[in-house]
């Protein structure tokens, strides 16, 4: 890994080998999805406390103050939307130079294993690490398994994973299952967690939180379970405790009561 990509992955995650990325790219194929109608609204109050931003440059432009320190995680694959026949069929639709111009500190893919699109883009995550070794630039490739697939398995998630540390991705984005620890073990480079649909209760995101970080992950990048939370800056701050100070989820549900009231 070169210099400038160990830097800029440094920014996102921590010395402590742990990161809280707050996820918010899901208008790139979802719309206005609830609660981030106003993306400016929703982030504003969150990102002092998030170690990443994940979003789109549509996003970044209108909603993020350039002068905000958060790094931003740069989605630059997509061209689909909920509705098409076929998720997968993604492009990559951000240039790298862009990113840079943008400061962006990673830029994130899709990729759909097994999908109708596999190849295309499995073949877009590897153009986009060779151009992002030009510029220093870390790629996290986000493991999505479409409307269609629901395989949300440890022998799935495995191999998709462990296909995109192959392919070259810097850190990988994936979501938790019962057998996590062999996904980890068998992918070469971090893996971080989605949170997926709103959960009932806040002890369940915690709990979600505790287990892949116990059984593996380098921390979360978490969206709907956090900004869709009726306290999201409580609900950021108890995530925080779990990845960064390992809270159990009693002490980390503790923080949401104390930061609620
Ligand atoms: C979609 C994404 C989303 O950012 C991701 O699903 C994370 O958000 P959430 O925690 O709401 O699931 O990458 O492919």
């Amino acid at each position: 890994m070169g210099w400038g990509t160990k830097n800029r992955l440094a920014r996102i995650i921590k010395s402590d080998g742990r990161t809280v990325m707050l996820a918010a790219d899901h208008g790139y194929f979802l719309g206005p999805t609830s609660k981030l109608e106003n993306p400016r609204k929703t982030l504003e109050p969150l990102i002092p406390y998030a170690d990443a931003i994940m979003v789109t440059r549509g996003v970044v432009r209108t909603s993020i103050d350039p002068l905000s320190a958060a790094p931003i995680v740069l989605r630059v694959s997509g061209a689909n939307s909920i509705i098409s026949e076929d998720l997968s069929n993604e492009t990559i639709i951000t240039s790298v130079k862009e990113a840079v111009r943008i400061n962006a500190s990673a830029v994130a893919l899709s990729i759909y294993v097994g999908a109708k699109h596999e190849h295309q883009t499995l073949a877009n995550l590897a153009k986009l690490v060779d151009e992002c070794e030009e510029y220093g630039v870390p790629v996290l490739a986000v493991t999505a398994v479409g409307k269609e697939l629901g395989k949300q398995d440890a022998r799935y998630l495995a191999l998709a994973c462990r296909i995109a540390a192959e392919l070259g991705a810097s850190f990988v984005k994936t979501y938790y299952c019962d057998g996590f620890e062999k996904v980890a073990e068998g992918c070469p480079v971090p893996l971080v967690i989605a949170g997926g649909k709103k959960l009932e209760t806040e002890r369940d995101v915690l709990q979600l939180t505790c287990d892949a970080i116990t059984n593996g992950a380098a921390g979360v990048d978490m969206g709907r379970n956090i900004w869709q939370n009726d306290n999201p800056v409580a609900m950021i701050k108890a995530i925080r405790a779990v990845v960064h100070e390992n809270a159990s989820v009693n002490e980390a549900l503790n923080v949401f009561e104390k930061e609620k009231s």
